[in-house]
């Protein structure tokens, strides 16, 4: 009520009020990312963010569908946001963004009643307008796919306020079809982002006092800009758009190039797209962080054959043996599905040794989950009884546990570079930050800020966290 009054802005013909929105993600971090981008849209037709449901003129929830686990939780949030719209703020709009929006459509709109606004991934630009068609007593929708928007001139307004580390989307969709996955239905097909507002976003991020940017696509390797739109139609380009293309490598280097100050991570490395040319250049540049993420989601040949991942176990151990061998100090990281259709006992038997081959440093592990209209739902079966998914899921999850703590106890009594990103969570007299492993590092504070970059002798640890002290306050270039 007070707000109101506060946030007043006069001009001499009308009296605007200032808009509160709120707004909530779900899911990858490229829902984060994008929810950044629409705050960004959003600030510029006069909303400010707010922590407080109760006092929001509009809520906005960024939806995923990978899972049904996560559209249920959605489903129960949206049945909150309504209640207090009954309760308390008859006037607030409701609205659904992202993949969950993208693949239910109108039935948001028509069956369950819950929103006011349904905004699909690709139609970010369009929410003034339907907001416009909200204010005036109407439903409004567009879930329109796009094969060229990037959002590349927007400059996302960032919510996730470290002011150390940030999120630059350099592709949006996927073409990879994996049969298990929904994401090409609901971010449509790959298209990548123009390197130059890729590097201004960096550079302005530099100025602006952050340290570290995660590169984000569904499919990073196969960033491919050529001056055009989806990335199927790169073959109908010209000889001149071709040879100019630029590739991920390419753009790896561009923004490794601009501060050794900056360091570089990136997210999602599909092992099918990744080449020894990326490689190459994270072992060639020491701020791009020696930490790939490489989902596998089976050890099983004949299963990823099945989830047509596009690579075998052998071409996945030969990937991993490159890494090694350029990059000897790499972190690997994965994404594993258990009880795929058909998996068998030897299929997880695979898995697992797979699993003691690579030792990962970390590991994001799922039961597979059917999703409607997937490869996988139309042409295979979901046969494997919950009760057998789970007892492999935790066999999988005990091992990774296993692996996680050995990797992290083989750090003890070694110096790491660490950015310091914030205070501890636990201890306002420590610093939290990571490695270019992405360990996190918990240390005491020092002379130390946030943001600098600090040796860390490491003491201790447990699977998940490095203890230690720092050493030095030098940033290493070599
Ligand atoms: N682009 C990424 C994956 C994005 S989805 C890649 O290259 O693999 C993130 C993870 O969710 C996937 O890696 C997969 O492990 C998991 N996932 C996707 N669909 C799933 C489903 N239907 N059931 C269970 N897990 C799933
Ligand atoms: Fe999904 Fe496979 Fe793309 S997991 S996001 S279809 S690489």
């Amino acid at each position: 009520m007070f707000a109101e009054t506060l946030n007043l802005t006069q001009s001499k013909d009308s009296a605007t009020l200032i808009k509160r929105m709120y707004i909530e993600s779900y899911g990858c971090q490229m829902n984060f990312s994008d929810s950044e981008i629409v705050t960004s849209i959003l600030e510029k037709e006069g909303y400010t963010n707010t922590n407080e449901i109760e006092h929001a003129d509009l809520v906005l929830i960024n939806t995923c569908s990978i899972r049904e686990k996560a559209e249920q939780t959605t489903r129960k949030r949206l049945e909150y946001f309504n209640s207090i719209k009954n309760k308390k703020n008859k006037n607030m709009i409701v609205g659904v963004l992202g993949c969950m929006a993208e693949r239910l459509k109108k039935r948001f709109l028509d069956e369950e009643k819950l929103v006011d606004l349904v905004v699909g991934p690709d139609s970010y630009r369009d929410l003034p307008l339907l907001l416009q068609q909200v204010n005036d007593g109407k439903k409004a929708i567009n879930v329109f796919l796009s094969l060229e928007e990037t959002y590349a001139d927007i400059k996302p307004t960032r919510l996730m306020k470290n002011g150390v580390t940030a999120f630059v989307s350099i592709t949006r969709g996927c073409d990879n079809m994996c049969s298990f996955c929904v994401v090409p239905f609901t971010r449509g097909r790959e298209r990548s982002r123009n390197p130059k507002s890729i590097i201004n976003e960096c550079k302005d991020l530099l100025d602006n006092g952050y340290k570290e940017v995660t590169l984000l696509g569904q499919n990073v390797d196969s960033y491919l800009w050529y001056g055009g739109g989806a990335k199927k139609d790169f073959n109908k380009a010209s000889k001149d758009q071709k040879e100019s293309s630029i590739n991920f490598a390419q753009l790896l280097e561009m923004i490794a190039k601009i501060d050794i100050k900056l360091r570089i991570r990136f997210s999602t490395s599909n092992p099918q797209d990744m080449s020894i040319e990326v490689i190459k250049i994270i072992s060639k540049y020491k701020n791009i962080c020696n930490y790939i993420h490489l989902p596998v989601q089976s050890g099983s040949s004949n299963i990823l054959k099945l989830m047509n991942r596009g690579y075998s176990r052998e071409d996945y151990i030969n990937l991993i043996d490159q890494i090694k061998k350029e990059i000897p100090d790499c972190a690997i990281s994965m994404d594993m599905i258990t009880g795929f259709c058909s998996e068998t006992e030897e299929d997880h038997q695979e898995t697992l040794t797979l699993m003691d081959y690579v030792k990962y440093d970390y590991g994001y592990m799922f039961k597979y989950s059917e999703r409607p209209n997937t490869t996988a739902e139309k042409k295979l079966t979901d046969n494997i009884p919950e009760n057998i998914k789970q007892r492999r899921l935790t066999e999988i999850i005990n091992k990774q546990s296993q692996h996680s703590l050995e990797n992290m106890q083989k750090k003890v009594g070694k110096i790491y570079e660490v950015l310091i990103e914030r205070t501890s969570k636990k201890s306002k007299e420590y610093f939290f930050g990571r490695t270019t492993h992405n360990s996190s590092v918990v240390f005491e504070k020092g002379d130390a800020k946030i943001g600098d970059y600090v040796m860390v002798k490491v003491e201790n640890c447990t699977s998940a966290t490095l203890f230690g002290k720092i050493i030095s306050y030098e940033h290493t270039t070599s």
